[in-house]
């Protein structure tokens, strides 16, 4: 059907200004503005200018079509407000005939025929599913992640969808909680590097073109801090961490051009994010100056209520809305309560009008004032799932996603005429295998499991033998006893264990960290055996891994690989690919040390271990104070040799840079990739300072035997922070550089700023 453009409607006496060359009415001092931004501004006067407050209010609302479950409620009566044309956008709806379906009502049964924006969860792909974004974090490969987030855009736009709720910036130090699977983990350097990676990716650089998503830097703010690492749980935290930890990642993917924020589910100092004037207009929009728009989560406009922030619905719309919020996912407040807050002047209607307008601007930036159906093309959708090159680009970060953490006497990478057992419940594994928020990612049969993986890369006469052994949760040993036959029979057991893609994501906290169900038991039942044992782990988050480590010969960090998994693990466990992952979280020994992670502070009674003084001194009379497995800890199967650190001069002043540089050398008989990390240390200051902050790293290759030199530059921005009085600067004195392998790297360096 020929769409009727509403922009050309209105667009006439905007284009007939043009023609006679007068100043545009909202251009009125932008005589440097481009035509197209005249333009556009204009349009907008002109639409908003038509709508009645009740349209205005309607694009603020924002419903779930139910086609997947994301939350609590929902609301089948989205339709009807469609019709009314009292709906801004729709998510959890997802395919070019579904989205073509909702928006010819859109377009055709409303007023304005202003059309809808379509929403929906794309974290690690759409139908090509990536490892998950921590797995992706772990390969520190900026390139790679912006390609997986490209990808994703791609196929998710083919299939109707304008606008992703990713990516997840939320820094996480707290395995406990579930959704540290959905960010880039525990540091702010590398968090804030991926943040703008992933932006890019899903926005590409026109948004105008109908393959491009707009982004949404979500849960704005510090929703990753939940106390007892306990999913929508308060959280509470000075300014000063809240802006040197929490918030420079939103201001990242805000830089990288984000075209939307959500607010958190989380009270923060004693407000509802979605309530918090400070984060969502002083900081975001006077301070930041963003200008895009920002939503909710899920019903969380309503829960102002339950957290006893608002005495009902009405209030907590009013203070959605006053304290910047734009649009209203899924409680309908918005919908039921603003007209009435409009006419008793708590809120007003200038505010409804600049919430409207951000909403049709990200709008007629996408194009569909133009073609409202420009995203909904069944030919392209059918075309571009599944490409070739996406599932190659899929298998490449898988590879580079996997952290090798454990190699005793080299039993990886193993001979291809090996004897193998395959023991576990996620050996064969399709379905947890892509991991929680897996958009239309296919479980039924479409990834690779580790089984097929190996299978199509040694070839079908493999000698490979397959027991289950367990389930991932249960008690049932009843099976073990087939593992145990299939192992005795093998050269090597290579075990697959680990979460249910639902044990790790949004409303998956956990206080036991251990594998789940018997699969520790059948592990040691495995061991007795004595052959050597490989270790496969696929979870969301770090796992307490004491014993597996204490056990196996190998243990392989491969979290959920996704589509093309099984075939990463088996390029890896085979030598294919030589791992060169890195951890973006730390390890614990055990649940007792979390919040446990490397940029700590030195403390006045620091633990050393082999001190003169033990008692008193900060420690744990159980445990060791370090973690199993530190940040940035990742092997390879051959071995790098770090020598030759030097920096051109022992004092910086405040306008120079500094110059390090480290030799490199692979001393293994492998070639392989080793990710070169760089620490600053600022000894003293007017508040005290982290032992150690990543502040460079550099992916780089060495062939065996190949020596390089890698260079890093740091000037005193890069040694700025929040000081006594809040100030955001560098201050004069010492400090140290280390680098290395991982955030425990000895090689020093020591400057003086001044
Ligand atoms: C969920 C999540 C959020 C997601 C949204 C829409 O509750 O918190 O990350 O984008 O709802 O599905």
């Amino acid at each position: 059907m020929k769409y009727k453009s509403l922009k050309l409607i209105f667009l006439l006496p905007i284009l007939m200004n043009l023609i006679s060359c007068t100043e545009f009415p909202s251009s009125k001092n932008s005589t440097n503005a481009t035509k197209e931004t005249d333009v556009k501004e204009a349009f907008l006067d002109s639409l908003l200018n038509q709508m009645t407050l009740e349209e205005k209010i309607g694009q603020t609302v924002l419903f779930s079509a139910g086609w997947d479950i994301t939350g609590p409620t929902l609301d089948t009566n989205y339709i009807n407000y469609l019709k009314a044309g009292k709906l801004g956008a729709i998510f959890n709806v997802h395919s070019a005939k579904g989205t073509f379906e909702f928006q010819k009502i859109a377009v055709e049964n409303t007023r304005l025929g202003i059309p809808l924006l379509f929403g929906y969860d794309v974290i690690h792909g759409h139908k090509t599913i990536f490892p998950i974004s921590l797995g992706e974090a772990a390969s520190w490969d900026l390139d790679l992640i912006e390609r997986s987030t490209r990808v994703a855009a791609e196929e998710a736009t083919a299939s109707g969808i304008h606008w992703t709720f990713a990516p997840m910036v939320d820094i996480a130090r707290d395995p406990r909680w579930g959704r540290v699977s959905e960010g880039a983990g525990e540091d702010v350097y590398l968090a804030v590097k991926i943040a703008q990676a992933r932006v890019k990716g899903f926005q590409g650089d026109d948004l105008s073109k109908n393959n491009t998503l707009l982004a949404c830097a979500k849960h704005y703010a510090a929703y990753g801090a939940a106390m007892a690492g306990r999913d929508y749980n308060s959280v509470d935290m000075s300014e000063r961490e809240l802006r040197a930890t929490y918030l420079p990642p939103f201001k990242a993917a805000l830089d990288a051009g984000a075209a939307t924020f959500m607010t958190a589910f989380n009270d923060l100092n004693g407000v509802p994010a979605t309530g918090d004037k400070f984060l969502l207009t002083d900081i975001l929009r006077e301070e930041w100056g963003f200008e895009g728009f920002v939503v909710t989560d899920y019903t969380s406009v309503m829960e102002m209520t339950r957290h006893g922030f608002s005495k009902d619905e009405k209030q907590a719309g009013e203070q959605a809305m006053n304290a910047g919020v734009d649009m209203d996912m899924q409680s309908g407040i918005f919908l039921r309560e603003l007209n009435a807050l409009v006419a008793e002047g708590k809120v007003s209607e200038s505010r409804i009008n600049q919430a409207a307008r951000a909403i049709l601007d990200m709008k007629y930036r996408l194009g569909l004032f133009e073609d409202p159906y420009r995203y909904c093309d069944t030919i392209r959708e059918k075309e571009t799932h599944y490409k070739a090159e996406y599932l190659e680009s899929a298998k490449e970060m898988a590879r580079k996603s996997m952290v090798l953490l454990k190699n005793d006497r080299q039993v990886l990478p193993l001979s291809k005429s090996k004897k193998i057992a395959l023991i576990g419940p996620l050996a064969k594994d399709d379905f947890n295998i892509i991991g929680s928020w897996a958009a239309q990612g296919d479980r039924n049969g479409k990834a690779i499991s580790v089984f097929e993986g190996i299978q199509e890369l040694l070839g079908k006469t493999a000698d490979l033998n397959y027991a289950k052994g367990c389930e991932i949760m249960g008690t049932d040993k009843s099976h073990f006893s087939e593992a145990i036959r299939t192992a005795k029979q093998a050269d090597v057991v290579v075990m697959v264990l680990g979460e249910s893609e639902n044990m790790s994501g949004e409303a998956a906290s956990r206080t036991d960290l251990n594998l789940p169900g018997v699969q520790k038991e059948l592990i040691a039942e495995i061991k007795k055996i004595g052959k050597p044992l490989v270790i496969v782990l696929m979870n969301g988050r770090p796992l307490t891994l004491e014993y597996e480590n204490s056990v196996a010969d190998a243990l392989v960090e491969a979290w959920w690989p996704g589509t093309m998994g099984g075939a990463a693990v088996a390029d890896l466990l085979f030598g294919e690919y030589n791992p060169s992952g890195k951890l973006p979280i730390t390890f614990p020994r055990n649940v007792g040390q979390i919040p446990i992670y490397y940029n700590v502070k030195n403390t006045g009674r620091p633990y050393e271990k082999d001190g003169p003084e033990q008692r008193f001194r900060s420690r744990y009379i159980d445990v060791d104070n370090s973690p199993l497995f530190p940040f940035g800890y990742g092997l390879s199967y051959t071995s790098f040799e770090y020598s030759d650190l030097s920096i051109d001069k022992p004092t910086l002043n405040f306008e120079e840079e500094l110059k390090i540089e480290v030799t490199v050398k692979n001393t293994g008989n492998q070639d392989g990739e080793e990710i070169v990390q760089l620490y600053v240390q600022d000894l003293f200051g007017s508040v005290t300072r982290p032992l150690r902050e990543l502040k460079r790293f550099e992916k780089i290759f060495l062939k065996s035997g190949e020596s390089k030199v890698v260079s890093f530059t740091l000037s005193s921005e890069d040694l700025a922070f929040y000081t006594l009085d809040m100030s955001f600067k560098a201050e004069a004195g010492d400090f140290k550089i280390y680098v290395g392998t991982n955030s425990q790297a000895v090689l020093e360096k020591h400057f003086v700023l001044n």
